[in-house]
């Protein structure tokens, strides 16, 4: 594979051999809500914090918003027959907390229900089993007025939604996750301020993550309750993490980074504690008072499976000695009390997002979780890459990103060899969609779309991925 930016080879794990799954491995693709569905103001549907944010200049790149993104609302029946053209065997989507909640306090929109209530009947009579994500970031624009993820009553406001949601569509839906990718929520929403909503204020980032797991640990307590036969779960997006040098203070950079990126969140989720080294770098930061008795254990309630988003690698080095003492590091960052951590670049070849494609930091994080945390069940809940697409007499020719899923499944097989629990696989992403700050300039889908005409033309790499899940595997390279 050659990566088109930088014209260098990027290296594939064993790339010529054939690689066969366990029976049974879940084959999938993902989307969040507000990336796709658009119809913002449709049958109920109030706002949240991403379209705030979206509609403030300057916050996303060309002032683009998701009121259209990529039209699913209206046609989530022709996206689920690209699904079943896949193969897919699940498909992981998020529910707009807005849209069947309405302002994020009382009873349900029934109109913002059936939606969701059709697209998972269509998906089931596919034969495609729905994954549902509570939480994709789409806050309703109230519960942030009153304070937002900050506040401990957002927990409970989450946890009213997570059971009046599950309550509509317990009965056909088995795998519920709470939350994707709190760290997003926390750090880039309330520290550095690059997503929504938009703060920069470094102790509400820690108070918010904080939250956003002990709405996590209440919400499952209370579905699993109502249907204990369910599956629960939370999305973290986990980064290996490595120092930049054989420094003893870039190892330290790379301990704290490490704690903010993961551990801050693998150890209260799955062991019922803050690192106490976490704790002792925020200590200028916070001191904890937001942590009342009882949470922690409410946040390590079991799980039944752990989704991991994986991207990438973080190399770290200490704070330049060299810099002028003004402390650079207090601008608005999303890694508190370690703002001074510089991050580094290795020259290995990168996708659109100029993130670094690290396939053998996929293996590291799944052998670690393993290792390091009591046995549950895993999942790659996103994976995959943004490169510059072309549209070319009608078709869409893109190795690249069959190549990147490709050296990540067979990380992903090297780690299940090894004896991690790995259960299945979802592609970030099923289509071309909303990202985020970047709006539409990036390109993540197997399947493009022409914001213009919503028309979709499945890329190269979607006939590859259909391939690899009619095989169960990967063929020879
Ligand atoms: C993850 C998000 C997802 C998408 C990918 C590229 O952080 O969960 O919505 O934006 O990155």
């Amino acid at each position: 594979m050659t990566n088109p930016a930088t014209d260098q080879r990027v290296p594939l794990l064993g790339e010529e051999r054939q690689l066969t799954f366990p029976s049974g491995f879940r084959w999938g693709a993902a989307t969040a809500a507000y990336q796709i569905e658009g119809a913002v103001a449709e049958d109920g549907r109030t706002p949240s914090i991403w379209d705030t944010f979206s509609r403030t200049p300057g916050k996303v790149i060309e002032g683009h918003t998701g009121d259209v993104a990529c039209d699913h609302y209206h046609r989530y029946r022709d996206d689920v027959r690209l699904m079943a053209d896949l193969g897919l065997t699940a498909y992981r989507f998020s529910i707009a907390w807005p849209r069947v909640q309405p302002g994020g306090r009382g009873p349900a929109n029934p109109a913002g229900l059936d939606f969701y209530r059709r697209l998972v009947d269509e998906l089931l009579e596919h034969g495609i089993e729905p994954w549902v994500t509570l939480y994709h970031w789409d806050l309703p624009q109230p519960l942030e007025d009153a304070g937002g993820w900050p506040e401990r009553d957002t927990a409970e406001r989450f946890v009213d939604y997570a059971v009046l949601t599950h309550d509509a569509l317990g009965d056909r839906v088995r795998h519920w996750t709470t939350f994707n990718e709190p760290w997003c929520s926390a750090f880039l929403g309330y520290g550095s301020g690059v997503h929504a909503p938009g703060r920069e204020d470094a102790a509400a980032s820690v108070r918010a993550a904080h939250h956003l797991m002990l709405g996590h640990g209440l919400a499952v307590q209370a579905m699993r309750a109502a249907r204990p036969e369910n599956e629960f779960a939370i999305t973290l997006n986990l980064y290996a993490v490595s120092p930049a040098g054989e420094t003893e203070a870039d190892a330290d950079a790379a301990r704290r980074i490490d704690g903010l990126a993961n551990r801050i969140f693998l150890d209260p989720v799955l062991r019922g504690e803050y690192p106490e080294d976490v704790r002792a770098d925020l200590r200028e930061v916070t001191d904890f008072d937001h942590v009342r008795e009882g949470d922690l254990a409410a946040i390590a309630t079991p799980l039944s499976m752990l989704g991991i988003n994986y991207y990438s690698r973080h190399v770290v080095a200490a704070a330049n000695p060299d810099a002028t003492p003004e402390p650079y590091w207090r601008a608005p960052s999303c890694w508190p009390g370690s703002e001074d951590v510089r991050f580094v670049t290795r020259g290995l070849p990168v996708t659109d997002m100029e993130w670094e494609i690290d396939a053998p930091g996929l293996v590291e994080t799944l052998r670690r979780v393993h290792d390091e945390y009591p046995e549950v069940p895993l999942y790659i809940t996103e994976n995959g890459a943004a490169f510059v697409d072309k549209v070319v007499d009608g078709e869409v020719d893109d190795p690249d990103r069959a190549a990147f899923v490709d050296v990540h499944l067979r990380a992903c097989h090297e780690a299940i060899s090894a004896g991690v629990p790995l259960r299945g696989y979802f592609l970030w992403s099923l289509l071309d969609n909303f990202e985020w700050a970047w709006g539409y300039t990036k390109r993540f889908g197997i399947t493009y779309v022409d914001y213009e005409s919503q028309r979709r033309i499945p890329k190269s790499s979607a006939r590859w991925y259909a391939e690899v899940i009619r095989r169960n595997g990967l063929a020879a390279g």
